[in-house]
């Protein structure tokens, strides 16, 4: 595991930036998977800035998205869709026809999971995987008690999920309450993980994911599992490591 510690947000959005370039630089072919919240958007937002300097290509790049609310169509505003085309896809030269993010919408969503898991073995598998943690611990909507062994799945949303998604909604009651995710196995198939974190206080969670037991009540403690996994966090984040 490769461990980047940066002074502050905007450095490790631009490390962590660095890094899925040189993804794409070295392997224009590249499938990258990404994720939502709002720890990821500075390190959109500086790939946007270097593909408007013409740095960057997406033109042949493929992206598929760890997760979407059930109940939610790609044009509401707290969509995970519409996340990725507000923060990233809007900007850049990616085709949509080569961006995949779980439907939400889909009236038998246990097929739909089938069908996206099918995506990702069609375009060969994840080469990059952007991740985020949430304070419990949840890597993608994968809660803490989830099994290590799931691909794609409906999952039911934790309150405390749910308590911290309210402040992007009107109000509580308008969370959805499940959401489509990759699974922990989905995401441990990735050839690479590049988690960011940023902030004083996600520093007791990333400490109990990376030095705690690996169990399934810290979800992203199975990262310590994979071989290749790069932590770029913000000195606040890490501090506790
Ligand atoms: P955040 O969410 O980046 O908004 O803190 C991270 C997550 O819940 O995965």
């Amino acid at each position: 595991m490769k461990i980047y510690v940066t002074e502050n947000y905007q450095a490790m959005s631009r490390k962590a930036a660095n890094i899925v370039a040189a993804q794409v630089i070295l392997t224009p072919t590249s499938v990258l998977g990404l994720s939502t919240g709002s720890t990821p958007v500075g390190l959109y937002k500086q790939l946007i800035t270097w593909y408007e300097k013409g740095d960057l290509d997406f033109s042949q790049v493929c992206t598929v998205n760890l997760d979407e609310y059930v109940g939610l169509a790609p044009d509401h505003d707290q969509s995970y869709h519409y996340f990725m085309q507000k923060h990233f896809f809007g900007h850049v030269n990616i085709a949509p026809e080569n961006t995949y993010v779980p439907d939400g919408l889909v009236s038998d969503p246990n097929t739909a999971c089938r069908r996206y898991n099918q995506i990702i073995r069609d375009l060969g598998g994840i080469d990059i995987q952007v991740l985020g943690i949430g304070h419990n611990g949840h890597i993608g909507f994968n809660e803490p008690g989830e099994s290590f062994e799931l691909e794609t799945h409906v999952v039911n949303l934790s309150e405390r999920t749910i308590d911290a998604n309210a402040r992007f909604f009107a109000s509580r009651d308008e969370v959805p309450r499940q959401a489509v995710t990759m699974g922990i196995k989905s995401i441990m198939q990735a050839r690479q993980i590049l988690m960011v974190v940023s902030g004083g206080d996600k520093a007791d969670t990333v400490k109990a994911a990376f030095t705690g037991p690996v169990t399934p009540q810290v979800p992203a403690s199975i990262l310590q599992m994979h071989s290749n996994v790069i932590l770029v966090g913000d000195k606040a984040a890490l501090s506790q490591l």
